[in-house]
């Protein structure tokens, strides 16, 4: 796969979709966007377009279907949870087949969901860092100067495809680790800039009791699980995130839209649950969101 070119789809093209399909499409693989009907129609015609600080604003023409109908190398599932079941049902198992499928959804709950649905297919599990904005059908706003990719498989040459359209990969041995390491930061993030309407600066200046609360539950979740993450550890990317920095959470409620309250603050609980590990401070958050969320809706 190294020195031949990939057919990549991409099931939800929009922030993280969009951008993954346009690098590849740019650096000459087979690009299949499945979308509804009004935006794959929009991709078909005018392609992804991309503004990028990191790799400049461009246009990457690719192809654009509400289906898969035929098999291809591999499938990155970049649909919100909360669309996740419908979106699925654009990707029939029998033309997937033994497909790489690789998701890279906030999360950690639809890992087994994908692979109870596609049992032939290779499902890996990725977590991205990026901050990539859908501002309209097939248009991408990507602020943040990195794109950076974990996937806990040894998928070296698929790997140096994605290096060489210009994504950072790196590539994980222990599963488990790889998404605690991130539902663990996340989670609390998420919750509490969502639930104070606050800033990460404003969390860990004036909510600090609240927020050790709540990352010494969920670390004794995610070392349950069987990953090796600390309170101390984490505590160190709050206290070095910038003061400004607000959670995607906070802005889909504020805007109205939906957001991943369950894949993000469920996780953690069904997992606590699972595990026999009292989670009250993560539970009272969760309630507080959807309660807040109800209210403003
Ligand atoms: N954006 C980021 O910077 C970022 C960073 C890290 C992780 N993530 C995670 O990545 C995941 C995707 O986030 P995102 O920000 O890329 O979301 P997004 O910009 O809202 O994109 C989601 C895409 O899914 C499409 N979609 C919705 N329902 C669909 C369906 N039934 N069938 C096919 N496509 C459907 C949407 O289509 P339309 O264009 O037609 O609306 C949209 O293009 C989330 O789990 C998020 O937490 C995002």
């Amino acid at each position: 796969m190294t020195t031949s070119k990939s057919t990549v789809a991409i099931l939800g093209p929009g922030g993280v979709g969009g951008l993954i399909g346009a690098l590849l499409a740019r650096d000459g693989h087979r690009v299949v966007c499945l979308a509804g009907q009004d935006t794959a129609a929009v991709l078909s015609r005018d392609g992804l377009r991309i503004e990028s600080a990191q790799y400049g604003d461009f246009t990457a023409a690719v192809e654009a279907d509400t289906q898969l109908r035929e098999p291809v190398d591999a499938v990155f599932v970049t649909v919100k949870q909360t669309a996740l079941h419908q979106a699925l049902d654009r990707v029939p198992a029998p033309v997937l087949g033994d497909a790489i499928v690789i998701p890279l959804l906030n999360g950690i709950d639809h890992i087994a969901l994908l692979r109870e649905r596609y049992p032939s297919a290779r499902v890996v599990a990725g977590t991205i860092r990026v901050e990539a904005t859908r501002t309209s059908p097939g248009r991408v706003i990507h602020s943040s100067p990195f794109a950076n990719l974990e996937l806990a498989a040894p998928l070296d040459d698929f790997a140096d495809h994605l290096r060489h359209a210009g994504l950072g990969v790196t590539l994980r041995t222990d599963e488990t680790a790889m998404l605690w390491d991130k539902l663990a930061f996340l989670a609390p993030f998420a919750l509490l800039t969502t639930r104070h309407r606050s800033d990460v600066g404003t969390i860990r200046s004036d909510r600090r009791p609240e927020l050790l609360a709540v990352l010494d539950e969920i670390t004794a979740v995610a070392q349950a699980a069987g990953a090796p993450v600390t309170t101390d550890t984490v505590l160190s990317f709050f206290d070095r995130a910038p003061h400004t920095m607000k959670s995607s959470m906070q802005r889909d409620v504020e805007a109205g839209r939906p957001f991943e309250l369950d894949a993000i603050g469920g996780a953690v609980l069904r997992a606590g649950a699972a595990h026999g590990i009292e989670t009250p401070a993560t539970a009272r958050l969760v309630a507080e969101v959807a309660h807040q969320a109800n209210q403003e809706s």
